[in-house]
């Protein structure tokens, strides 16, 4: 290990360390009631860069049997940059989900717009991948003709053209080897790498992606972690992750939004500019994790346990 490695570190952490003490600084805007708290994005960017974004967003569902509805997100502005790997973390409820449904299409905000490239989003498009928690792969289909399905499902290119980008994402994701295998004879770790090379497949700008790793064990995600960094290095795509773990979005982020319930809102956004590739067992992982860890108990104690039902603070 080279040894400047570690020092380079340590200031890294030292100036995360700064800003999330100059974001807790601001908590009196929060008691005078501004909610929102942002911290000067690392790399500043111009309104040119903004690729998706939520203006006063709100979302109501109907309740159901006369039952009065529910507020899942509230006033809710947010801006995603070109290239950037956003992480969405928060407890169960809190519309992390909703987010990602408003961004895909599947959903209309009840108030306020949702933009993509400056345009409202009318509906799901080949521009923006999804991918879900659960695999959702065809049981029936093999490994290869699950991503080249994706691809056909999207119209994207000639039948030997299909075969031959699938063979190439499957090898992205070290699946090479497995394509002519079924679903069943894969490990969860290996069919959520399926479900990444078919999402990868379709080479949108934009992949949306809800816990597509919480299931897994720690030693398979953090393989996971691994490759979705390298692969984020090499498209340069734009990432909205959603996940329960801080860690894990410490490790991923640019940029970490961090939600709360009751209505959902954004309550703090934190960039994080570690170096990458980063690794799982880092110093300055583990130092912005106990920085924040001790943040998010402060600020909830008083709601706690009620507040933070599944946010977890460590992989
Ligand atoms: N289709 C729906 N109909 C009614 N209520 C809904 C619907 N989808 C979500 N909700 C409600 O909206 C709120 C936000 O839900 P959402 O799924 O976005 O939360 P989340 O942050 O993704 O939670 P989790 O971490 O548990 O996945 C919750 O209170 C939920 O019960
Ligand atoms: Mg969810």
């Amino acid at each position: 290990m080279s040894q400047t490695g570690p020092t380079r570190e340590a200031l890294q952490s030292a100036n995360i360390e700064r800003r999330l003490e100059e974001a807790l600084t601001l908590e009196a805007h929060e008691l005078a009631g501004v909610p929102e708290v942002k911290v000067e994005h690392s790399v500043r960017r111009g309104e040119a860069d903004v690729l998706i974004e939520l203006a006063g967003v709100t979302q109501r569902y109907a309740g159901e049997g006369g039952r009065q509805g529910r507020v899942a997100l509230e006033a809710v502005n947010l801006r995603i940059f070109k290239g950037e790997f956003v992480c969405l973390v928060g407890p169960s409820g809190c519309g992390k989900s909703t987010i990602l449904n408003l961004i895909a299409g599947f959903m209309q905000p009840s108030e306020g717009r949702v933009l993509y490239k400056g345009r409202p989003i009318a509906g799901p498009g080949p521009d923006r991948a999804v991918m879900f928690q659960d695999h959702a792969l065809f049981p029936w289909l093999t490994v290869q003709r699950n991503v080249e399905f994706g691809l056909k499902m999207a119209n994207r290119h000639e039948r030997q053209i299909r075969k031959k980008v699938a063979r190439n994402y499957l090898a992205m994701v070290n699946m090479a080897g497995h394509e002519r295998e079924y679903p069943h004879q894969l490990s969860g770790g290996m069919r959520q790498r399926v479900a990444l090379a078919r999402s990868l497949a379709l080479e949108s700008d934009v992949l949306l992606m809800d816990e597509p790793f919480s299931a897994l064990d720690p030693t398979t995600r953090d393989m996971l972690h691994e490759q979705l960094q390298r692969i984020w290095m090499e498209t340069k795509k734009t990432i909205v992750f959603v996940t329960h773990s801080l860690k894990e979005a410490i490790r991923l982020a640019d940029r970490i939004v961090l939600m709360g319930t009751n209505p959902g809102r954004v309550r703090r956004e934190i960039a994080v500019d570690i170096a990458r590739p980063r690794e799982l067992n880092s110093l300055a992982l583990d130092e912005i994790n106990i920085v924040l860890r001790r943040e998010l108990q402060n600020e909830h104690r008083p709601q706690l346990p009620l507040e933070m039902p599944g946010l977890e603070f460590n992989i």
